[in-house]
């Protein structure tokens, strides 16, 4: 189809309208031009595509689906491939439904643990997060169906999600909170972006011109179009301006006559609406050009994969005397709702309608299982009955497994939380039940960390996640050894919520939030303070042990335009198959730059037989050393020696190696009567200027040789003065110097150093 002649043959009307959705979900056609309304849906661990009433938040019924493992999940299997795999299977399904686009990946920095949508979001990392995202995206694109991640950009927080103001400096924006979206739009090409509600530095990102055409389009080379969230859009000319394509859902027409009269008024270039019809017009039109309803839509299929997406996500986070994994043989209590009715899934717009559900109970029939139900998650409660009950259960069992996490009314969608706790009666159960029996095992479903007072006294822990509507059937695999545990935390639990660092500012004042940690968030801030957390970013168990050994760097120095590639041996030391991530953290050497002590920058998950052992590689370029310059405008690398650390977590890394990396930018310097001595000394070039200066100036302050302790030589040569001298702003020379130093001579040595 050759959009541009398209294009050029609608009216100025047809071309507003098309800027708007039909409806809830559709985009408009444009029938005397034969242009086809296509549909979009939710998103993003299945479809919540709704034939009849239409709703944001996952209130009405949409069609019977698959859901899978929420982002919680899917982030801590740390596999690219398996999360494609996943992507692929929800494109399948899209092309079943003619669904044009899937609403996500959600890949928003989980800056606290209270935000309410964090069971969507990948993790608190950056990088974890865009890799993670960039892979789903490839998954489902490879079957012609588009994606759209989202929500960009700094939506960390519900609480007022569509008024509030992210404040946060260009650095945070920079390092933090746009890498997930960067490292898509640079890998994978999402065919849209979903722009937040959320305003940024007091702009709505619906028309944030920097953010939407600046950075996304003319840096990254974003080619696709941009949505609102659902009703994100403020002033809809505003946005045409900044690149906001297609507002979402439909205003009725009222700002598409908006649009009309901008540009009959001349407030708005025709050319730009134009742009963003183009960019519309090209994704409907892929779509169309590449639909294949025919598309088989294998739900039982699905589900098994489903499962074992979510036995490859669950994290063994405790596991003393080898309690797990259980034996087929065992008596066993599963001890807990949950256990016959698992919290799969969150709340809200992601909300699947499930075409059916496994629970651990029903997933271990034929085992020598019993249950109790322990508590009622919708009325919050465990009755003196339901505990009695749980604890005679327990006390019969060898092994009591509680199966406990965070009722749905605790996170959702549409608010955030307002603490870490579990619910205090699942609390009072898990204790009553370690105390019956000290072989006492919890599996977790929730979507976010929580606080475990009783961690003590279990012996285990698994972190189920939020697994999709198979997740009992995972569970089951997991604990009786049919699957390995193989996740990783992609997100760190702290002891307490008052350690998360963005503790005093999360939520905001009124309309603004501010971003004060800046980039410490999660392991960049704990490691930074070498704060003790309950478990850290990256921790994960197995049934078996790896071993890392023989870390080999391809040079010992680069410069900032080359590559390193680090290899390492990873072998399985025990006596079953299993999963290793192996991880890379750069640790920056100190420099002026305040930075995390150490940042993933490479993540590789591999399968290794008893005794087997693999080469594992990473390569690393200018961004894994890099941070952002706020005076460049741009990645800078400080040249230094650098630390590849590898191994099993942020805080398990037993292999170190260094490389000396050399940055090539310069950063542009320019003094002034107010520089300080320090900073021209530290500049070689400057420095050779400035030091015939100071000896001067040295001499004008002892002109007599017998004064040699009179305070003025002390301020120039001693130890103790040099230090002072750091700090002299240049015009001191004036003062100090009792008039023997020239403003003139200044001038003319700032002359000199800014040539
Ligand atoms: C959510 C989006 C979602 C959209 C459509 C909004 O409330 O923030 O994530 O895709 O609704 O349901």
């Amino acid at each position: 189809m050759d959009i541009k002649a398209l294009v050029s043959r609608m009216t100025l009307e047809e071309k507003a309208g098309l800027c708007s959705g039909l409806d809830f979900w559709h985009t408009k056609p444009v029938e005397r031009l034969g242009i086809p309304a296509t549909m979009v849906s939710d998103g993003p661990h299945g479809l919540r595509k709704q034939d009849d009433k239409a709703d944001h938040l996952g209130v009405n019924e949409s069609i019977k689906a698959v859901c899978f493992p929420a982002a919680c999940a899917t982030a801590a299997s740390f596999d690219k491939d398996l999360i494609r795999g996943m992507g692929e299977a929800i494109g399948d399904s899209c092309q079943h439904e003619s669904l044009s686009v899937v609403l996500g990946p959600a890949v928003n920095i989980k800056r606290s643990p209270l935000c309410g949508r964090n069971f969507e979001y990948f993790s608190e990392d950056p990088y974890l997060a865009g890799k993670m995202s960039a892979s789903y995206i490839q998954g489902v694109q490879s079957r012609n169906v588009g994606t759209s991640i989202k929500h960009f950009a700094a939506n960390s927080q519900e609480h007022r999600r569509m008024s509030s103001s992210s404040d946060a400096d260009e650095r945070t924006l920079r390092e933090i909170y746009f890498p997930a979206f960067e490292i898509s739009v640079k890998e994978a090409q999402p065919w849209t972006v979903m722009c937040s509600y959320n305003r940024i530095n007091g702009t709505y990102a619906s028309e944030n011109k920097w953010l939407l055409t600046d950075v996304l389009r003319d840096e990254w080379g974003f080619e696709g179009y941009v949505m609102s969230d659902w009703g994100a859009t403020a002033d809809r000319v505003l946005g045409i301006l900044a690149g906001m394509d297609l507002e979402m859902p439909s205003s009725g027409g009222v700002n598409d006559a908006k649009i009309v009269e901008a540009v009959k008024s001349g407030k708005l270039d025709e050319a730009d609406l134009d742009k963003c019809v183009e960019r519309i017009l090209n994704i409907v039109y892929r779509f169309t050009e590449n639909a294949k309803p025919e598309t088989p839509w294998d739900q039982e299929a699905q589900h098994e994969l489903s499962a074992q997406i979510a036995a490859e996500c669950m994290v063994l986070l405790k596991n003393e005397d080898a309690i797990l994994p259980l034996r087929k043989d065992d008596d066993i209590a599963f001890i807990g709702e949950f256990a016959a009715k698992p919290r799969y899934q969150g709340g809200g717009s992601s909300h699947i309608n499930a075409f059916k559900t496994t629970s651990a109970v029903e997933a271990a029939q034929g085992l020598k299982v019993t249950y109790a139900q322990g508590y009622s998650a919708a009325k919050d409660e465990a009755t003196d009955a339901q505990i009695a009950e749980a604890v005679a259960a327990a006390k019969q069992a060898r092994i009591a497994v509680v199966f406990a996490g965070l009722p749905d009314a605790y996170e959702s969608e549409g608010y955030d939380r307002t603490h870490m706790r579990m619910p205090e009666c699942q609390n009072r159960l898990i204790e009553a039940v370690a105390e019956a029996n000290p072989n006492t095992v919890v599996v977790l479903h929730n979507g976010s960390p929580v606080e475990m007072p009783w961690l003590d006294k279990v012996k285990g822990v698994l972190e189920a996640y939020l697994g999709g509507q198979a997740v009992g059937l995972a569970t089951v695999r997991v604990l009786f050894g049919d699957a390995n545990p193989c996740g990783h935390l992609a997100e760190t639990f702290p002891k307490k919520l008052s350690d998360n660092p963005s503790f005093l500012y999360y939520g905001g004042e009124g309309n603004r939030t501010e971003y004060r940690e800046g980039v410490f968030v999660g392991y960049r801030y704990y490691d930074r303070k070498e704060m003790d957390v309950l478990f850290p970013f990256g921790h994960g168990l197995s049934y078996t042990t790896f071993e890392y050994s023989n870390l080999r760097l391809s040079a010992d120095a680069i410069d900032d335009t080359g590559t390193l590639t680090a290899t390492v041996t990873v072998k399985n030391t025990g006596s079953r198959a299993g999963k290793a991530v192996a991880q890379l953290y750069v640790a920056a050497p100190e420099m002026d730059v305040l930075r995390p002590v150490r940042e993933l920058k490479g993540f590789e998950k591999v399968h290794l037989e008893p005794g087997e052992a693999k080469d594992v590689s990473f390569t690393l370029d200018k961004r894994s050393f890099a941070y952002w310059n706020e005076t460049l405008h741009d990645w800078h690398v400080v040249s230094g020696k650098y630390a590849i650390q590898i191994g099993a977590s942020s805080r398990d890394l037993p292999l170190c190696a260094a490389v000396d990396v050399t940055g090539t930018a310069a950063l542009p310097k320019h003094y002034d009567m107010n520089s300080i001595f320090m900073d021209i000394l530290a500049d070689p070039r400057a420095a050779e200027i400035l030091k015939p200066f100071i000896s001067k100036a040295a001499s004008a302050l002892t002109p007599d040789p017998d004064e040699a302790s009179s305070a003025a030589t002390e301020a120039i040569s001693g130890e103790m003065g040099a230090a002072m001298l750091n700090y002299m702003p240049l015009r001191t020379a004036l003062s100090f110097s009792g008039g023997q130093v020239s403003e003139a001579q200044i001038n003319a040595l700032l002359e000199a150093l800014n040539q």
